[in-house]
C-alpha cells in the first residue's frame, strides 16, 4: 500500500511566525518534503492537522497500516529528508511499524500520536 505524507501547510512555528514570499513554515516544509519524497511515496498538503501548538506537523498513513502524527519539525532540507526516509520505510513495512533502530535520526523525538489501522468491516 502506498504511504502518504500529509503536511500541514498552515503551520507556523510561532504566533508571530513570518509569512514571507514562500509562505508559512508549513508551506516551506511541504515544498521540501514534496522534493525529498518525489518518486518514493505520495505527498499532499492539508490546512491544519489540529496540532498547531507543536508546529510543524505531518502525518504518515497508509491503508491497513498503523499511522502516525509527527510534530515540531522545522522547514529544513534535513527534516524533510528524514520525514521522506521514514515514510518510505513505513511503506515498505507490513503493518506500518518500522523498527526503532531503523528510524532516521531526524524523526526521533517527533512522534506525537499513533493511529491503529481501521478494521476492514466490508462484507
Ligand atoms: S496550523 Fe498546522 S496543525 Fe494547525
Amino acid at each position: 500500500m502506498t504511504t502518504w505524507i500529509t503536511v500541514c501547510d498552515t503551520c507556523k512555528r510561532s504566533e508571530t511566525g513570518a509569512v514571507d514570499a514562500e509562505g508559512t513554515d508549513g508551506e516551506r516544509l511541504a515544498a521540501l518534503v514534496e522534493r525529498a519524497a518525489a518518486g518514493r511515496v505520495q505527498v499532499r498538503r492539508f490546512s491544519c492537522l489540529m496540532g498547531c501548538a507543536r508546529a510543524c506537523n505531518v502525518t504518515i498513513q497508509a491503508t491497513g497500516k498503523i499511522g502516525y502524527t509527527l510534530a515540531e519539525f522545522q522547514p529544513t532540507r534535513e527534516d524533510a529528508a528524514a520525514i521522506a526516509d521514514y515514510a518510505e520505510m513505513h511503506q515498505e513495512s507490513d503493518n506500518g511499524q518500522v523498527p526503532y533502530r531503523q528510524w532516521p535520526q531526524g524523526v526521533k523525538g517527533h512522534f506525537a500520536t499513533r493511529h491503529p489501522a481501521l478494521p476492514d468491516l466490508a462484507p
